[in-house]
């Protein structure tokens, strides 16, 4: 369904298998392990990690803090982004589109596809979309087992302080692989689990080693993980090309 101001706002249900990747709604659940949740967690583990709990939209205002780029210098990691004007970039768990817009800005030939699983936080990022006129952001209404995008299709993912929260990882990271050209790269931003100065609760934040450990056990290749932020990682991995 297309909107004014040139803004696509896709609800991809994958009623047809064709274009995109697929959800039949399948899980995983022999991977995962069930305990009495903890306070910020939903008693599901994933490789030794409890789950934490989805943040809901009505948080919407903390991620669009006024000082969240001063503390998290959110600008540097937009900047470095490893991006060139012409690719097509998922940002999942997208939020209010905290980083959609800039990166949209930094892909002017490309497009950038916003995936969330809340409407209410498609519909912000929606509304901002066509107040600022842009024409390369399209908003995708995710499952919490695939991000519903064509199959090879993305050039760069990147995950902002979300896949903690994701109930279904491993089905999320499998998807995303197949969303993901080969030698396509996904890109994980996370809170620094080893940092106890980091002032986030313990099930939002995530070790190096514990994002290595998920990523590779879906076939992804770990290329470097890159500590220039004050209080997150950022693990670049990539899909392998065709063997
Ligand atoms: C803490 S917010 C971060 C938003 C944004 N990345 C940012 O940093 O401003 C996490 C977001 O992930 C979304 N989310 C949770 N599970 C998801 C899934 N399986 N697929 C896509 N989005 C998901 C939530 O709805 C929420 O909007």
């Amino acid at each position: 369904m297309r909107l004014p101001y040139g803004f696509t706002f896709l609800f991809l249900w994958c009623i047809t298998a064709a274009g995109c990747s697929a959800d039949s709604g399948a899980t995983d659940d022999g991977v995962y392990e069930f305990k009495t949740a903890s306070r910020d967690g939903i008693g599901k583990v994933y490789m030794g990690r409890e789950i934490s709990h989805v943040m809901g939209h009505l948080g919407a205002g903390w991620l669009e803090r006024p000082e969240r780029e001063r503390l998290e210098r959110t600008d540097l990691l937009i900047d470095r982004l490893p991006l060139r004007p012409d690719h097509h970039v998922a940002d999942i768990g997208a939020g209010t589109g905290y980083f959609t817009f800039p990166v949209a800005a930094r892909v002017p030939d490309g497009q950038v596809y916003a995936v969330d699983i809340q409407p209410e936080m498609l519909a912000m990022l929606s509304d901002r979309s066509r107040s600022l006129s842009v024409d390369n952001v399209t908003a995708v209404l995710g499952s919490e087992t695939a991000p519903n995008l064509s199959p090879g299709s993305i050039d760069v993912a990147f995950i902002v302080d979300a896949y903690h929260e994701f109930s279904h990882p491993r089905e999320m990271g499998l998807a995303l692989a197949d969303a993901l050209r080969p030698g396509g790269k996904l890109i994980l931003i996370e809170y620094r689990a080893e940092d106890r100065s980091v002032p986030i609760k313990a099930l939002h934040k995530m070790s190096e080693a514990q994002v290595r450990r998920e990523m590779e056990a879906i076939g992804l290749t770990w290329i470097v993980t890159e500590d220039y932020l004050p209080q997150q990682h950022v693990l670049v991995f990539a899909k392998p090309d065709k063997s």
